[in-house]
């Protein structure tokens, strides 16, 4: 039995309700989040637009909670580190983006946050084989990104046990996050096949009750986690 894990639910403010973005915020710190997660799309690497760094400047000022930046845009490289100095305390940057990852993840972590690196879901697992050695987290995405409220894709979870796998084949202390249509119904399956951090964002903020929700999804996630991986 390994008790030693820890598991993180991270809000996704994609799904809040922009004109109240405070009030949703101070819902789940009120429920107990530790991290909040937020999308930043660029209409080029994804067909969407959401957020940028003006944003993540408010935010850091308004919220304690670290900010986990999804950049889901072209040329991560040029903007990586300006979201640290905007008040991110975790970035992420997909792989199918950045021909130039270990420099990104040095710059992400030269000014001072962790270094994640995504993968889409039909991007196979070995894409980032080399990356595992120098990013503090990878991110799988279990949707194709761009929206919230999309359905998971049940073959992503196997990407989840791979990597697992190789972590403790390696030794490595790499995080694992999942990130898209993760619900009540299958955050516990989640966790029991190794990830650390879960992103949620319809399921929490699409809910009545958001903080009550991120408790109820808090608690499901920390009884897997006691299960071994
Ligand atoms: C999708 C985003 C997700 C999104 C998840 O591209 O990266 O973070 O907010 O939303 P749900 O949890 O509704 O699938
Ligand atoms: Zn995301």
């Amino acid at each position: 039995m390994n008790t030693d894990r820890h598991i993180d639910i991270a809000p996704s403010i994609l799904s809040a309700d922009f004109s109240c973005l405070g009030e949703q915020i101070k819902a789940v710190e009120r429920g107990g989040a530790g991290v909040l997660h937020v999308d930043v799309m660029d209409g080029h690497f994804v067909p969407n637009i959401t957020v940028g760094l003006p944003v993540v400047k408010s935010l850091a000022k308004f919220t304690n909670l670290p900010l986990d930046a999804h950049l889901m845009i072209t040329q991560p490289g040029v903007y990586a580190a300006q979201f640290v100095e905007a008040g991110a305390q975790m970035v992420s940057v997909h792989v199918e983006a950045d021909p130039h990852l270990h420099r990104t993840a040095m710059s992400i972590k030269a000014a001072g946050a962790q270094a994640g690196v995504v993968l889409n879901p039909s991007t196979p697992v070995g894409a980032v084989e080399e990356a595992l050695q120098f990013v503090d987290y990878v991110l799988v995405m279990s949707v194709n990104p761009g929206f919230g409220g999309q359905k998971f894709i049940p073959y992503t979870l196997d990407k989840v046990r791979r990597l697992a796998a190789r972590k403790r084949e390696r030794g490595l202390n790499f995080a694992l996050e999942i990130d898209g249509g993760v619900t009540l119904g299958n955050v516990s399956e989640l966790v029991k096949a190794g990830v650390d951090w879960v992103v949620a964002g319809s399921a929490i903020f699409g809910a009545g009750d958001p903080a009550r929700t991120f408790v109820e999804m808090q608690h499901l996630a920390h009884a897997a986690g006691m299960v071994q991986v």
